[in-house]
């Protein structure tokens, strides 16, 4: 069989994509949790994990993980929530694997370093977990890989065009989402991504003058 690369699955090089990461803890118990996977190149994905997490701890010691491609909301709520339990997995080359995706990717570690990262709210600890893809596999013809990105630019659209319904009040608010949406684009979104979200605010700076 002809090796699928990473694009073959909807990666694109550059783009930060939200998957679900399967792993085995060390008791043999299959582990699950939303994660953002990096497409560095046509094999290789870049993680950033918070020290502390299960998927952390998994991760460095099997040093291999199952990026899961899918588009299920209940299965990203679950994960976070609580556990999923076995059902939820099949196993292939002792790998667990989600039974419900559009596509995964058997991934080993190559490289990892630590890094003190800055967000909002303060400083944490990250292991930076650069991977190969040793196996890709297709479910769908057509993968749709979950980037954050379209759905940041179709809220902006959203609250643009309550711009024109609302008083003054809601209005600011209004255009504060939309810079936070700005912002998160700016973040994770492609270059039509940034130019869409780019154009939705130069038309509010055109023509609501007092939000500026
Ligand atoms: C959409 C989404 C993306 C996430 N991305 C990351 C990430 O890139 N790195 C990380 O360490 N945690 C990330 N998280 C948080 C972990 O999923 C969360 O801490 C989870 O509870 C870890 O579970 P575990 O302890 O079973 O590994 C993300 C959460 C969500 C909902």
């Amino acid at each position: 069989m002809k090796n699928l690369s990473l694009k073959s699955v909807g990666l694109e090089k550059g783009q930060l994509y939200e998957t679900i990461i399967s792993t085995l803890n060390d008791d043999g118990v299959e582990n699950a949790a939303p994660i953002g996977v990096l497409c560095k190149n046509k094999y290789e994905m870049v993680l950033y994990l918070y020290q502390g997490s299960q998927t952390h701890e998994n991760i460095l010691r099997s040093a291999s993980f199952v990026v899961n491609l899918t588009r299920d909301a209940l299965l990203f709520t679950r994960s976070t929530l609580g556990d999923l339990s076995s059902d939820y997995f099949f196993h292939m080359e002792g790998n667990p694997i989600l039974k419900d995706n559009e596509a995964y990717i058997i991934a080993k570690v190559t490289q990892k370093k630590e890094l003190l990262r800055q967000n909002d709210y303060g400083s944490s600890k990250m292991t930076v977990i650069t991977a190969k893809a040793e196996k890709i596999i297709k479910n769908r013809e057509c993968v749709h890989p979950l980037n954050r990105g379209i759905l940041a630019v179709i809220e902006s659209l959203i609250y643009f065009t309550r711009l024109k319904l609302a008083d003054q009040e809601s209005r600011k608010i209004l255009y504060l989402k939309i810079k936070e949406m700005n912002r998160l684009v700016q973040k994770v979104g492609s270059e039509a991504e940034k130019k869409a979200v780019q154009d939705i605010l130069d038309t509010i700076n055109q023509n609501f003058s007092e939000l500026e």
